[in-house]
């Protein structure tokens, strides 16, 4: 949800301008790069997409100190006047905004009321102003000052005309500097700082970061400094090699990353010992979007093998509403990015409360892994498409490890069951492969789907949150409307919207269930609907879209794929723009 990028160093424009190229899986609204050179600041900025920008920056522009941000709109409509940066009214500030100003409109009709006019509808741009009031000839002085009058959540990049170097400050949005080949960065993504950077820091809540040729200095807003860390940067891969779309890049590597994940948990393990296990009372698994359909699909087979509650909740309605916590609640929060404001927020009312917190990251360096007691890397490697694929399976993956631990410590789980279990996550890379090797089949069943004037997804226990999250990919790319359920709720409503041109995804892999599923399908057959079915057995009246049997526990981590892949050749059907939906962005750093 917004990107931000600024640099000092050779090649500052095109590095910024690659830089928002990696970045615009956060927003991809408008696009904006202010430039220092002999004549002060300068600001390009357009709507639309990043290629957009490039095509407005002259050619071979220079400048050895570049700010860039890719904007997913929060106040004010999608235009190039809201675009950032902003210049301050004296044009010797520029800023770049990631997050929400809470207090902007009081802010802003102070400001307004000593006579400064503003040019856009934006939070962001009362940063700019607050900067020229409160400069007095000394920069870091200004950003302090204007730092403390700011609430809710931002990092900011600030490039002035009356210093070399390049000021920021970070609460509760992602910042991170680098340093290395002849640059310092500053970045909201340490994958995207990592391709220059040699050494990277994650700055702190409440930080104002100075940048410039002599070094990195980090400051609280009182002036005093503070001591962070750099580590090494990890490689990262070329983006620009990438062909074609994200999404089916990513859902080709599941095979892969599943072995990784797993990989991955046998080398850091549950990282709880037995009496703290055992003590548990409670778990929460905690999302949003795709993120909680994997604890969905996690808490429908930990509750065959635990003795204890294992609730999943969406980050946003833990937040406010009135789950117990205390000391023997263990929560799990589930975010790709880490960087999910709703999960962060949940995760900090966990630990005001007592409980143990425990995240499950695609990003170890995340805002959340950095909150919380422990942390489980899923392993499933950069993710860019907003439709989120490879990182749920590898969630999956992961969860199950750690609730199978949970499970043999507190003896609900016998060990050779455990082993059997363990063992059979071997198998899902090559059960997985045979799926998409036969995706043309699948892509052909889009043409059906492409034309449906609904989609309803349906299975019943854990091929529930299959169905949840198929239903997601579908809608979030395709924008055919698309709605799951479990599939025995559909005759208390549902079943009134079952007519011809409506389509019915049945996910059925349970074999104890299959009559009940036959039964479900009938009754939408009748009705007019068309059927799909998702299933290792063969059903009456629905296409059959064949998945291999797998271990009945880590089924779902199969499941899901033909429904990846159906949405994704939907969309391609429809024409969508399948790494970009609409109206989407991958982070989404605010509540
Ligand atoms: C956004 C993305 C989804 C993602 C969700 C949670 O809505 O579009 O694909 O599942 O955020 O993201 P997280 O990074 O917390 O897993």
């Amino acid at each position: 949800m917004c990107g931000i990028f600024g640099m000092i160093g050779g090649g500052a424009v095109s590095n910024t301008l690659r830089a928002l190229k990696y970045l615009e899986y956060r927003g991809y609204d408008s696009a904006g790069i202010a430039v220092k050179g002999d004549g002060g600041l300068k600001i390009y900025k357009t709507e639309g997409r990043i290629q957009n920008l490039v095509d407005i920056v002259p050619q071979g522009l220079q400048g050895g100190t570049a700010i860039g941000h890719t904007r997913w709109a929060t106040h004010g409509a999608v235009c190039a006047e809201n675009a950032h940066p902003f210049y301050s009214p004296d044009r010797n500030f520029a800023v770049v905004h990631n997050g929400i100003i809470e207090n902007y409109l009081t802010l802003k009709e102070e400001l307004i009321s000593q006579g400064a006019e503003f040019s856009s509808a934006t939070d962001s741009e009362t940063v700019a102003h607050l900067l020229m009031r409160e400069y007095n000839g000394d920069v870091l002085e200004a950003v302090q000052k204007t730092a403390k009058q700011l609430s809710g959540s931002f990092a900011i990049v600030i490039a002035t005309t009356y210093d070399q170097r390049l000021f920021a400050v970070k609460r509760r949005s992602p910042l991170v500097v680098g340093i290395g080949n002849g640059g310092v960065y500053l970045c909201s993504d340490i994958r995207c700082v990592s391709r220059w950077a040699e050494q990277v820091a994650v700055t702190p809540d409440n930080t104002i970061v100075v940048t410039g040729s002599d070094g990195v200095y980090f400051y609280d807003y009182e002036g005093n400094a503070v001591q962070v860390d750099f580590f090494d940067a990890e490689e990262v891969e070329e983006m620009e090699q990438v062909k074609g779309e994200f999404m089916i890049k990513e859902i080709y590597e599941i095979p892969e990353r599943i072995r990784l994940a797993k990989r991955e948990y046998m080398r850091s393990g549950l990282q709880l010992n037995a009496e703290t296990v055992r003590k548990f009372k409670r778990i929460y698994l905690i999302g949003c979007g795709t993120a909680y359909n994997s604890g969905l699909q996690v808490a429908a087979v930990a509750r065959k093998l635990l003795d204890i509650d294992v609730l999943p909740v969406i980050a946003s309605e833990f937040i406010y509403d009135n789950y117990p916590v205390d000391s023997k609640t263990l929560a799990f929060f589930i975010s790709q990015s880490g960087e999910t404001a709703d999960t962060i927020r949940a995760c900090e009312k966990v630990k005001e409360q007592g409980g143990c917190t425990y995240a499950v990251t695609n990003t170890k360096s995340s805002q959340l892994a950095y909150a919380c007691d422990r942390t489980a890397d899923i392993s499933a490697g950069g993710e860019f498409a907003v439709a989120s694929t490879k990182a749920y399976n590898c969630q999956l993956i992961t969860l199950l490890l750690l609730m199978l631990d949970v499970a043999k410590i507190r003896g609900t789980l016998d060990v050779e069951l455990y082993d059997r279990v363990v063992a059979a996550v071997d198998e899902l890379p090559e059960a997985i492969d045979n799926i998409l090797n036969d995706s043309y089949d699948i892509a052909r069943l889009a043409d059906e789907v492409k034309d449906c004037s609904a989609v309803f997804f349906i299975g019943r226990t854990t091929d529930y949150p299959t169905a949840a999250e198929g239903s997601l990919k579908l809608k979030e790319i395709s924008y055919i409307h698309s709605e799951a359920y479990p599939a025995g709720e559909l005759k208390h409503g549902t079943l009134a919207l079952m007519e011809e041109g409506v389509g019915v995804v049945a996910i059925a892999t349970d074999g104890d269930l299959k009559e009940k599923m036959a039964l479900s399908i009938k009754e939408v057959v009748a009705r007019g609907a068309k059927v799909i079915c998702v299933s290792p057995y063969k059903f009456e009246n629905a296409i059959p879209l064949a998945i291999p049997a797998v271990d009945k526990l880590l089924i779902g981590v199969v499941a899901v794929v033909p429904l990846q892949l159906l949405a994704y050749y939907t969309a391609k059907r429809l024409g969508r723009d399948v790494d970009k939906p609409r109206n989407l962005a991958k982070s989404v750093t605010v509540e």
